[in-house]
């Protein structure tokens, strides 16, 4: 079987990555994580790809707070281009990514978002969606464009916001699915194209 390589993108605990890496590890996903890449030096996602023994690179990203520099962003193109990767996965990647990446991987840049999209872009979601009053929230997995967590939708999983619910308990139930619905989504990707793929439709050639 061939195993579709990918890498994750990451600034903060990593936890998703930790999924995606565990069920690599138990055979039940046809990937083979490549790369791991955060713009964060101290970040444990690179502590859990170190742990997983999965290559890792701090990307030191230059002089914005939200993106990349330019030709920071041309260099982690390179990166990923050596390690010949067909899927990128963003798993709490704060950076907004520009034309070099969205060019570069059209169509092959996904993301993980804590509520129901198209409702609560942006940061920390599950507050967002706390502080409205909504009764159901929950996560969103969608290929990656220009806007914050926007982009055509690819799966999406509802929890409950129960009554005494405060921003920690709900963001941890919401990233207990994530942990499931993310995997489950790379998995479709890698059935789809993990032999691939000359020329599948909506997996255009670079
Ligand atoms: C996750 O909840 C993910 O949905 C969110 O960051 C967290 C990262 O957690 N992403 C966004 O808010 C993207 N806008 P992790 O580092 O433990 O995987």
């Amino acid at each position: 079987m061939t195993r579709l390589p990918i890498a994750i993108l990451g600034s903060g605990k990593g936890s998703n990555c930790r999924a995606i890496l565990e069920r690599i590890r138990s055979g039940d996903l046809a990937a083979e994580a490549r790369l791991v890449v955060s713009d964060v030096l101290d970040a444990p996602i690179l502590d859990i790809a170190r742990e997983f023994g999965v290559a890792n690179a701090y990307l030191p990203p230059g002089r914005f707070r939200t993106r990349l520099e330019p030709a920071i962003e041309e260099q982690l193109v390179q990166m990923l281009r050596n390690a010949n990767i067909e899927l990128v996965v963003l798993a709490g990647f704060m950076r907004v990514l520009h034309e070099p990446m969205l060019k570069a991987f059209p169509r092959r840049i996904i993301n993980i978002h804590p509520s129901l999209l198209p409702k609560f872009p942006g940061l920390e979601a599950w507050k967002q969606a706390l502080v409205s009053g909504e009764t159901v929230t929950g996560c969103t997995a969608h290929y990656v464009d220009e806007r914050i967590d926007h982009g055509q939708i690819l799966a999406k999983r509802e929890v409950r916001i129960l009554p005494n619910d405060t921003a920690e308990s709900l963001h941890a139930r919401i990233q207990v699915v994530e942990h499931e619905l993310y995997p489950a989504v790379i998995a479709e990707f890698c059935e789809r194209y993990g032999d691939a793929t000359e020329q599948v439709e909506g997996w255009p050639d670079r």
